[in-house]
């Protein structure tokens, strides 16, 4: 077995990382122009207690998240839909579809709620939603994370439409926001829409990338999305809130 540590560049973050390799179960198999690794003295080993934190912390960032396909990436089509988007002045809510973490790179919403749409490049059957948070050690104020959110999607065609009729009530359970739409809707406009999520962001854990999963019931009936919005409902207890990334998963429709 040999160990390796890694300072590893990512989403601009420098993280210092040891790794087990082993040739029967290696974690990370083929290192890329990302990491640059530096082999450590033989003599160095890790108490089972680091190993399995750094197994934890490699399965957290290496696997799940980062290797499902993210359709709200402005550089793969998505954009903001304006009208279903909060507008603070000042601040560039397209910062959040793209993969450019750096500290302050973010939309800053002057108070602990707001609202973005996204017009995703394709029609997708969304299964996850992650946020992308930079580590609260360096944040100048960790309350601005986003905390309380709802992935809301909007109803679009009649297969959508109709969907969404017949399984109203089966939508509307287990379902604690008791609004129908984000509080910011197209104007003049009757859309209909779905919570697809409701989830939390937690600052205390140690994945900065965090992914949840979309409402069975909404995957089982097969609906379909081109439009998405993020709600925030709430943040760790700033005034103000700083949304680094929100990625869209799932399957083209
Ligand atoms: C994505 O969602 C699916 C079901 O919605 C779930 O089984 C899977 O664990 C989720 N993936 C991650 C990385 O959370
Ligand atoms: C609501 O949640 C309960 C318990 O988690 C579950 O058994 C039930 O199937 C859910 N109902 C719907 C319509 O999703
Ligand atoms: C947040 O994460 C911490 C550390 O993993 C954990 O102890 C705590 O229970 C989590 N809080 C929630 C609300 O899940």
């Amino acid at each position: 077995m040999c160990i390796i540590l890694y300072l590893l560049a990512r989403d601009g973050w420098l993280i210092l990382l040891a790794a087990r390799l082993s040739p029967l179960t290696p974690l990370i198999t083929a290192p890329s122009q990302w990491y640059l690794p530096v082999p450590l003295p033989p003599t160095h080993t890790l108490s089972p207690q680091v190993q399995s934190s750094i197994d934890e912390y490699l399965a957290r960032h290496f696997r799940g998240p980062v290797l499902l396909r993210d359709f709200a990436l402005s550089t793969d089509g998505a954009i903001i839909s304006r009208e279903l988007t909060s507008s603070h002045r000042d601040t560039d809510p397209s910062v959040v579809l793209s993969d450019d973490n750096r500290i302050g790179n973010c939309w800053y919403i002057p108070s602990s709620h707001g609202q973005v749409g996204i017009a995703l490049p394709t029609f997708i059957r969304p299964t996850n939603v992650s946020i992308d948070h930079i580590p609260v050690e360096v944040a100048a104020e960790p309350g601005q994370a986003p905390r309380r959110m709802i992935l809301w999607g909007v109803v679009d065609g009649e297969q959508n439409t109709a969907l969404y009729h017949q399984f109203s009530e089966e939508l509307q359970a287990n379902v604690s926001v008791r609004r129908m739409a984000p509080p910011l809707v197209f104007e003049g406009e009757a859309e209909l829409f779905v919570v697809l999520s409701e989830f939390e962001y937690n600052i205390s854990r140690l994945a900065l990338v965090q992914t949840f999963p979309v409402r069975p019931v909404v995957q089982q009936l097969d609906f379909d999305f081109g439009q998405v919005v993020l709600e925030i409902s709430e943040n760790w207890g700033a005034e103000g809130t700083c949304l680094y990334r929100v990625r869209i998963h799932g399957e083209r429709a």
